[in-house]
């Protein structure tokens, strides 16, 4: 008995042999942080559920973007927490609402050195906390809300935002967004779809972060966590309707789906790892049930391996910290 003729394990015998024939790889430019900014406060206040995350002032959302820069990164996804809600969140559409001034900070800052991002949906502007307008019955209106999210695009984009993050799942926005965008002028602001976005447990810590305000689910427009099929369907819908990057998210759970779009597209193809992905991690490792470094390193690697080109995740500093250092 000679022992096995084939041993893979010769390829794992030592850390430069592993790194030499590694099969994926996570570089700084492939991280995306979202970041919160909270209108009317002085001081940053703490996310209770996302321990490390917090709602910014306008300055602090400042230097956290310039320490993003340095870190080199690929970009900044924000979201505005405003302090006035109503039916069909006027703020989000007013020039002077917090999510169109950060991002005019935001471009003010490190324009030129990351792609700043914006959220275009409702959820955080309305009192009912849905991602769009209501109809009489309580129903969220498709159609009267593609009106709000072409509104939201001109101002999003007239404030600098460089690509905008299409997160409500309404049927035919990248179409209506696109339309409006080109019309006004706008031909070089880029479309960012959430083409996949399931309904998922895992954004409850988000629903802190915004101050959220749904009572409910967001079941008739976010896709149920079984279908693979209909999630390629949507990413299918958004490339015909002019999508310059499609998303899937959450992440981890939605690998396969992930994996399938990315097989097929021919634009990029991103992934959300979302605040629950977060807070599950940081929990586990605060109880010293995992290693966070590992955890988190070995989180972003398996959502590049499934077939992300770019992970949007609340580690995005931490993780290119580790990167810059490993060189
Ligand atoms: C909608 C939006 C949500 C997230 C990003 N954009 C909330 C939702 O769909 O319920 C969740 C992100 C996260 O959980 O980290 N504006």
């Amino acid at each position: 008995m000679n022992g096995p003729v084939v041993r893979p394990r010769r390829l794992r015998t030592s850390r430069a042999m592993r790194r030499l024939v590694a099969e994926t790889r996570v570089h700084r430019a492939e991280l995306i942080l979202p970041m919160f900014v909270r209108e009317g406060i002085d001081a940053p206040v703490p996310i209770a559920s996302m321990p490390g995350v917090v709602q910014h002032t306008l300055d602090t959302l400042r230097a956290e973007l310039v320490r993003a820069a340095e870190l080199g990164i690929g970009g900044v996804m924000l979201f505005g927490i405003p302090q006035q809600k109503d039916a069909v969140g006027t703020c989000a559409t007013t020039e002077d609402g917090i999510l169109n001034v950060a991002i005019r900070a935001a471009v003010e800052e490190v324009g030129d050195a990351l792609v700043v991002q914006s959220d275009l949906c409702l959820d955080e502007f309305t009192d009912h906390g849905h991602c769009g307008v209501l109809d009489d019955r309580g129903r969220v209106d498709n159609d009267a809300t593609l009106e709000r999210y072409r509104e939201m695009a001109i101002v999003q984009a007239a404030a600098g935002s460089h690509l905008l993050g299409l997160s409500g799942m309404m049927d035919g926005q990248v179409a209506a967004v696109r339309d409006a965008l080109d019309a006004a002028g706008h031909t070089d602001t880029a479309v960012l779809a959430y083409a996949a976005k399931y309904a998922s447990a895992f954004y409850g810590p988000f629903r802190e972060a915004v101050q959220s305000s749904l009572s409910g689910d967001r079941r008739t427009y976010q896709l149920d966590s079984g279908n693979r099929r209909e999630g390629l369907r949507e990413a299918d819908l958004d490339l015909a309707e002019g999508a310059d990057v499609v998303m899937v998210k959450p992440a981890m759970g939605y690998l396969d789906v992930l994996a399938a779009t990315a097989a097929r597209s021919t634009v990029p193809v991103w992934a959300y790892q979302i605040s629950g992905e977060y807070s599950m991690i940081v929990a586990a490792s605060q109880n010293g049930w995992i290693d966070r470094e590992q955890a988190v390193d070995e989180s972003i690697l398996g959502i590049r391996r499934a077939g992300a080109d770019a992970v949007l995740t609340y580690f995005a500093l931490e993780a290119a910290e580790r990167l810059r250092q490993a060189g």
